[in-house]
């Protein structure tokens, strides 16, 4: 195999995904205020929310209840955006879908068949629980597929529900014969969670089962020198990146820049990342108000200190603010500034 370097755009149905690298969809994350903080440094070639519950999504449409959180900024903010979705039963998902491609025009609607916590699989027989009915998914996409279009559906899965029943190649054709415009899979398999270490030979493999939609591959990539060894070393036409961007939304335009042969740009100074969480404080503050904004950011605040010199510090006090005094207070006492040598005691 071998593939063009830099790697070209490629294209989810008519829209073209450039830089081919995605922001991942992270419940109780990538809200409007995180997904504009990507925005605003670049690099992302296509941006997504967190999971939207379908049935959740029409009971409010039902009971005329206003939407919830999850939909914040979707209806208003920049495209393209794709909105991901989950849930068991075709019809209803065909309706959100339609909705969201009718009224919010949303560029993609993402079915999320990866989500291994229990809630969602053993509770709703949803997420990682469908990939062990293929029949299902191909229900389920389908459908999606005819409510949506134009507006192309995509699919997000694991490898398999176990390291004992992998099943992503076989997922895969399904998938694209459902009608899928791209498959996104995250390397390990629903039992694993977060342990071990994405698989990225078994996504590559993947590829050659599939005769024309494109694959993005989510796995552990957490700098601009992963990503440009990712698309040197498999077979992907894009990949997707989760937990590394949370406390680093500047990561998207550090990797398209190695994409493009460039001098990685460095990471902003310790002033100015803290300046950049302030700036995201902001953004949650104004849409949720001051308690439940300072009380939403204490987890983004972690995520923009960790790894620094001082972070637990920083965590310590962090947890316990709910006022923008407080909040404040603790980023000037607090938040890490100075690129300290560790004590050896620390190391
Ligand atoms: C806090 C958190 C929330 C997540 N929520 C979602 C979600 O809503 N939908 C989804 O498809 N994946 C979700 N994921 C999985 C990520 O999108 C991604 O597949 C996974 O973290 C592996 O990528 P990474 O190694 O770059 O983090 C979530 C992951 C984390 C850490």
């Amino acid at each position: 195999m071998s593939r063009p370097f830099p790697p070209p755009a490629f294209k989810i149905g008519d829209l073209v995904v450039d830089p081919p690298v995605l922001q991942a969809p992270m419940a109780g994350f990538t809200n409007a205020a995180f997904r504009q903080m990507v925005r605003e440094y670049g690099g992302a070639g296509l941006i997504a929310t967190e999971m939207v519950n379908a049935r959740g999504f029409q009971w409010m449409d039902e009971h005329t209840t206003e939407h919830p959180d999850r939909l914040w900024g979707v209806a208003e903010e920049a495209r393209p955006l794709a909105v991901q979705i989950w849930d068991n039963d075709p019809e209803t998902m065909a309706k959100v879908g339609r909705r969201l491609v009718e009224e919010y025009q949303v560029s993609v609607v993402d079915i999320n068949f990866g989500c291994p916590v229990r809630q969602v699989t053993e509770k709703a027989h949803s997420g990682s629980y469908l990939l062990r009915t293929p029949e299902r998914m191909f229900q389920i996409i389908s459908k999606l597929v005819k409510a949506c279009a134009p507006t192309p559906v995509t699919a997000k899965i694991r490898l398999g529900c176990s390291p004992e029943s992998i099943n992503c190649n076989d997922i895969a054709q399904v998938v694209e014969e459902a009608g899928a415009a791209a498959l996104t899979v995250h390397g390990r398999t629903a039992k694993d969670m977060f342990r071990g270490h994405a698989d990225w030979d078994r996504i590559s493999e993947i590829k050659s089962h599939l005769k024309n939609i494109p694959l993005i591959g989510n796995g552990d990539l957490d700098s601009a020198e992963k990503v440009v060894h990712a698309f040197k070393t498999y077979d992907v036409d894009g990949v997707m990146i989760a937990r590394a961007c949370l406390g680093r939304p500047w990561l998207f335009a550090q990797a398209a820049a190695a994409l493009q042969g460039q001098p990685v740009p460095p990471d902003p100074s310790l002033a100015e990342q803290r300046d950049c969480m302030l700036h995201h404080y902001t953004l949650v503050k104004d849409r949720f108000g001051e308690e439940k904004g300072t009380v939403l950011m204490r987890k983004f605040a972690c995520c923009y200190a960790q790894g620094k010199y001082g972070a637990r510090m920083f965590r310590t006090h962090v947890a316990k603010v709910s006022t923008a005094e407080e909040f404040y207070h603790v980023v000037d006492e607090y938040f890490p500034l100075t690129v300290k040598e560790k004590p050896v005691s620390a190391q």
